[in-house]
């Protein structure tokens, strides 16, 4: 059995815990720096970053003491080392690099998304080769999951994530932040019907999202409104939002389940991650949409669906079973995709 320290800084969660190989999570701890944002509505990469050096020892601490493990008996130091906004990586990183150095334990340099990949096997059966939606802030992709380090990317958004657009359609209609929960809560008393509002890339033969109209939409459907507007119009445009999104994303998804399929690599399952997938309208349609066709949709607990420190440390246990760790002089990267075959992406991979 082995037990890693996993630590997480690349946007505005300082978290770090500790992971076993035999799926214990022994600590997790989430220090989330909203209020520090809030007055912005937004993540301020330059606060973040200090504040997660202010917080990060500490937490690494209580983590350690809860988990009731010396750092001398944990057998790697995994941090996030991207993708992500550079100067929390950066204090992540090097955190665990001095901490390896001090133990002489190894370090191993974690891709986020590779994190939010793999999470949902620290909490369920799931064998490769599954299909992967993973929905953040940052990111929209549907991957295919091959194997630890082996992924191909589908498909991705072309211009916002989804996120994103929880996010800045809870700014428009002034609900808070972050804007994911906002919107979710906002959208339950409402009638989805009762805006027209479009459906992004439904029915292409791709596998690849957008969402930048939808945001328009949004924001023509508000300035109809009267002003302020109603409890009612608020309820109804979060949930004909929320209704889109979950239309085109079952789209997507239905033809990538056949596209893997068809090609001879047929997946095991249907698996979404990251901070979208805790929405609980998405995760019910999209398990819908994998019983159709005969899949099992599986998620992460809705806690490690948002960024945290287990699925780094859990990245990290899958990482060392395979024998592959870092050396020292590794390097903190703003933009590192997945798929290092696929096309790169201009629009997207600042944030995960
Ligand atoms: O993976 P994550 O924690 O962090 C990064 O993107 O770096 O994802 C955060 C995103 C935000 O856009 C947030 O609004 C969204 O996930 N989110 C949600 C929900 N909870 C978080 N979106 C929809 N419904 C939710 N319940
Ligand atoms: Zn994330």
């Amino acid at each position: 059995m082995s037990i890693v320290l996993g630590i997480e800084t690349s946007c505005d969660e300082t978290a770090a815990a500790i992971v076993t190989s035999d799926r214990q999570i022994r600590a997790n701890i989430v220090y989330s720096q909203i209020d520090a944002h809030r007055p912005y509505a937004g993540v301020v990469p330059e606060i973040a970053a200090r504040a997660h050096v202010a917080k990060l020892d500490g937490i690494i601490e209580r983590c350690l003491a809860e988990a009731g493990t010396r750092l001398r008996d944990v057998d790697a130091i995994a941090a996030t080392a991207g993708p992500g906004l550079i100067g929390g990586v950066i204090v992540g990183l090097t955190t665990a690099k001095a901490l390896a150095l001090a133990t002489g334990k190894p370090l191993i340099a974690v891709n986020h998304l590779e994190a939010h990949a793999l999470t949902v096997r620290l909490t369920a059966d799931v064998a490769f080769p599954y299909l992967l939606l993973l929905v953040s802030g940052g990111h929209c992709q549907i991957l295919l999951v091959r194997g630890v380090g082996d992924y191909r990317r589908l498909g991705s958004t072309i211009d916002d994530a989804v996120g994103e657009a929880f996010d800045k359609t809870a700014k428009l209609l002034d609900l808070g932040f972050p804007g994911g929960p906002a919107v979710e809560r906002t959208a339950e008393t409402g009638d989805p019907g009762r805006f027209a509002l479009p459906r992004p890339m439904r029915g292409r033969d791709n596998m690849d999202f957008s969402f930048s109209g939808l945001k328009t939409a949004v924001r023509q459907a508000a300035a109809g409104l009267s002003q302020p507007p109603t409890a009612r119009d608020l309820a109804d445009l979060c949930a004909g939002f929320q209704a889109a999104v979950a239309d085109v994303l079952e789209d997507r998804v239905r033809r990538a389940i056949d596209h893997c399929r068809t090609v001879g690599t047929p997946p095991t399952a249907l698996v979404i991650a990251g901070g979208v997938a805790a929405n609980r309208m998405l995760r019910t349609r999209l398990t819908e949409t994998a019983a159709e066709r005969d899949l099992p949709m599986i998620a992460p607990p809705i806690a490690l669906c948002t960024d945290n420190g287990a699925m780094v440390a859990w990245a990290g246990v899958e990482r060392l079973r395979t024998g592959s760790t870092d050396t020292l002089d590794v390097a903190a990267r703003a933009r590192w995709p997945l798929d290092s075959h696929a096309d790169p992406l201009p629009f997207a991979g600042v944030k995960a």
